[in-house]
């Protein structure tokens, strides 16, 4: 069997980067579901479904196609042939990709979807990180290692805002009072929804990024792979 990784925790809590760096460190497959139910975000948004009449949602679950790229060094993710990799990061997705992932029959699609990436990865006898926010008690319930990153809802906000400043380097907007309302909005509905919600695993280990640098994130996280594998 191919190591499995799979990170989970609150949003911008840094799980991307530690993937991909643990990814490039150990050459192996890299994730990233949350980009997955970003994709159907936009393409709803696109197809100007209601985003809060959840049977057209899950009516629309199965249109979209969509393709995931595996290199860290070139995360691309392309809906219906269009390449959306920067459209899924703008804020009129982050505002809504909570309220789209709630639904069920989007998480079974993703769900479904993520484990044949698995599959296909571990046939392969890459071993894969996935990250993402039910890894390790849904999608991936027998992970080799199972991460739970977290960090203080201020520093992650502090986070998300630089990023969109390099995004968005001309907007005036206040960066950092949108990240922080968008993050507690945004764990507040992932934390508290029916479907899947976001939930340590019992055997995952807790990991607080508040006061660590990325490498030390990354280092920690490839230790236990180390320890486990
Ligand atoms: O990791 P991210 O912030 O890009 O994820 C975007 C949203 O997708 C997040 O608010 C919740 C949802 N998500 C999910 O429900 N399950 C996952 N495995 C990954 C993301």
């Amino acid at each position: 069997m191919a190591l499995t990784i799979a990170i989970d925790g609150p949003a911008g809590a840094g799980k991307s980067s530690a993937a991909k760096g643990v990814a490039r460190m150990l050459d192996v497959d890299y994730i990233d579901t949350g980009a997955m139910y970003r994709a159907l975000t936009w393409w709803m948004l696109e197809h100007g479904i209601d985003i809060d009449e959840h049977d057209q949602i899950a009516a629309h679950a199965h249109d979209p196609d969509i393709k995931i790229t595996w290199d860290p060094d070139q995360p691309k993710i392309v809906v219906d042939e269009q390449d959306v990799t920067a459209a899924i990061r703008e804020s009129r997705v982050s505002d809504c990709v909570s309220r789209v992932s709630a639904v069920p029959a989007i998480r079974s699609r993703l769900v479904d979807l993520q484990r044949a990436m698995v599959a296909q990865s571990v046939r392969s006898g890459r071993g894969v990180v996935m990250e993402g926010r039910d890894i390790g008690t849904v999608v991936l319930p027998d992970a080799s290692v199972k991460v739970f990153l977290t960090a203080d809802v201020e520093v992650r906000a502090a986070r998300r805002a630089a990023e969109d400043r390099v995004r968005d380097p001309n907007s005036n907007a206040d960066h950092s009072d949108a990240a922080l309302a968008n993050l507690k909005d945004r764990d507040a509905i992932d934390s508290t929804r029916v479907a899947s919600p976001l939930t340590m695993a019992a055997d995952a280990v807790q990991i607080d990024a508040t006061d660590l640098t990325l490498d030390e994130v990354i280092a920690a996280i490839a230790s236990l792979a180390a320890q486990r594998w």
